[in-house]
């Protein structure tokens, strides 16, 4: 932290001596707002803009500030643009640099602006171009599981409750499970930046006297509407929780393909292989193969939560309008996006490198009594009242069980007398590939209901690609905003 601490902020109000350096250096949120610089230059932009339009400042002055700032904006771009840390944040940080490039006329910038509406535009700008891109990274992953799972319909495994064998499906069903549970997921981040709004104009806390025009703010900004209410505007925070917990809920839900994956690669389940690209070693176990990437993934889902708790607990009991506690979203905020962002390439990354073994699948179908279900439902379509079929083939699991044997070597005979209605007709339930076929209730694992499954997804990644595409990118809105006539026309 250099020493200086200008400090441009500064009245008279606050006395002549200034805060102490120690305590302005640990208050600045620089260190961690220098992540939002380009929206930051983006919002001043667009205010400038408006208050040209406005005639607040002349076309002369808005046209210097502008083409410095789209200046810092391409230098920040490239990695050039240095700003000392003497300054309370970027806000500050930006208005000195430009005070350095264009001199006075740097000081009609904040006119009808206070820091308080402007973090709420950066953060907001930030959470935009983030969660729109990670929509559309998580609809490229959905495809690509709509994809597999259409390479997968044949393979048969057990469906697991309890993380016991339960019924056999196709692994399509598994994977479109792991599709629409991140469609789902993708659909929180819509929900997130649907509510986005301009919240430029609100000043510290009620507005301003001078002659601003929000909507023409806000239609830089397009489809955003200004916010309601000024009070409200610089005191919410709650953009930033729907957009942490939707990141969360991502990746929530790449953590839970990803416990499949760790689970299914082991010996003891063996369901799946993960080739050498994609798995670890040990340090000391030279026979390991370890799915250490799924395992980092579910680990990461733990800092996801942690940030969306953050700021719940940040948030509770605020009273209305700003405090400076607000400056603790920051860390939050910024940490969900690259976090769910890298979980979801890594997963689309590693996916392609993970095989299902038809095989063990098979065993696994066959060594236990997972088409018990089916058997009693083959029951309950001769008439049979579902308990007393379940009962009857309950009885059937016992007489296996204690054979020491799988349900389908219980013969014929044997099964009769255990119910009239267990006859080798009957018994053909107990074919896996049978079992899977016949399941073809809505959002079941026969094929002719995964298929509709998998057109849903492709669908789904379809209109949530659309969707992330219509808000944009931060880049595209500063060419909209720095292209915006300063001229009233
Ligand atoms: N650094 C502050 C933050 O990030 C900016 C707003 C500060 N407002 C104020 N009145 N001190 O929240």
């Amino acid at each position: 932290m250099g020493g200086l601490m200008a400090g441009i902020a500064r009245t008279g109000a606050t006395g002549a001596g200034g805060m102490l350096p120690e305590l302005l250096a640990w208050s600045s949120s620089l260190q961690h707002d220098r992540a939002l610089m380009l929206e930051d230059l983006v919002g001043s932009a667009a205010h400038v803009t408006m208050l040209a339009r406005t005639r607040i400042i002349s076309v002369e002055d808005a046209r210097a500030l502008r083409d410095t700032l789209r200046a810092l904006y391409d230098e920040a771009r490239a990695g050039t643009l240095h700003v000392p840390d003497d300054e309370e944040d970027v806000h500050m940080a930006v208005e000195a640099e430009l005070g350095r490039r264009v001199g006075a006329v740097a000081a009609r910038l904040h006119t009808a602006r206070s820091r308080n509406d402007q973090v709420a535009l950066d953060l907001r700008l930030h959470v935009r171009d983030q969660a729109a891109g990670l929509v559309r990274e998580v609809a490229a992953l959905v495809e690509l599981l709509a994809g597999r799972a259409e390479a997968e319909k044949d393979v048969l495994i057990p469906a697991y409750t309890h993380r016991q064998r339960a019924q056999p499906v196709s692994a399509a069903f598994l994977v479109a499970s792991w599709g629409v549970g991140l469609a789902r997921a993708a659909e929180t981040l819509l929900f997130a930046l649907d509510r986005l709004e301009m919240p430029l104009g609100s000043g510290a806390c009620s507005g301003t006297s001078l002659p601003i025009d929000r909507a023409l703010v806000a239609r830089l900004f397009a489809p955003w509407e200004p916010t309601r209410n000024a009070l409200h505007t610089v005191g919410d925070r709650d953009f930033a929780l729907d957009w942490t917990w939707a990141a969360a809920r991502v990746v929530l839900a790449l953590g839970r393909i990803s416990t499949d994956i760790v689970d299914f690669s082991t010996s003891e389940f063996a369901l799946v292989s993960l080739d050498g690209a994609i798995a670890a070693g040990s340090s000391m176990m030279p026979q390991k193969k370890n799915p250490d990437v799924f395992e980092l993934v579910r680990g990461k889902s733990a800092r996801a939560t942690g940030n969306v708790v953050a700021l719940l607990a940040l948030m509770k009991g605020l009273a209305s309008g700003y405090s400076r506690d607000q400056q603790e979203d920051r860390l939050p905020l910024l940490e969900a996006g690259p976090l769910a962002r890298g979980c979801a390439r890594v997963v689309s990354v590693a996916l392609p490198h993970v095989r299902f073994d038809a095989e063990r699948g098979r065993r696994g179908l066959e060594e236990g009594f997972t088409q018990a279900t089916d058997l009693a439902e083959a029951l309950v379509r001769r008439g049979i009242p579902f308990r007393e079929a379940y009962k009857a083939v309950g009885a059937l699991v016992a007489m296996a069980v204690d054979a020491g044997a799988p349900l389908r070597s219980i013969d014929a005979a044997r099964a009769r007398a255990v119910h009239p209605a267990l006859d080798a007709e009957a018994l053909r339930a107990l074919d896996p590939a049978a079992a899977v076929a016949a399941k073809e209730s809505v959002g079941g694992t026969g094929p002719h209901a995964v298929d509709a499954q998998i057109a849903w997804l492709k669908a789904r990644s379809k209109a949530l690609a659309s969707a992330g595409a219509a808000h944009g990118t931060l880049e595209l809105l500063a060419e909209r905003v720095f292209a915006e006539p300063l001229e009233v026309s």
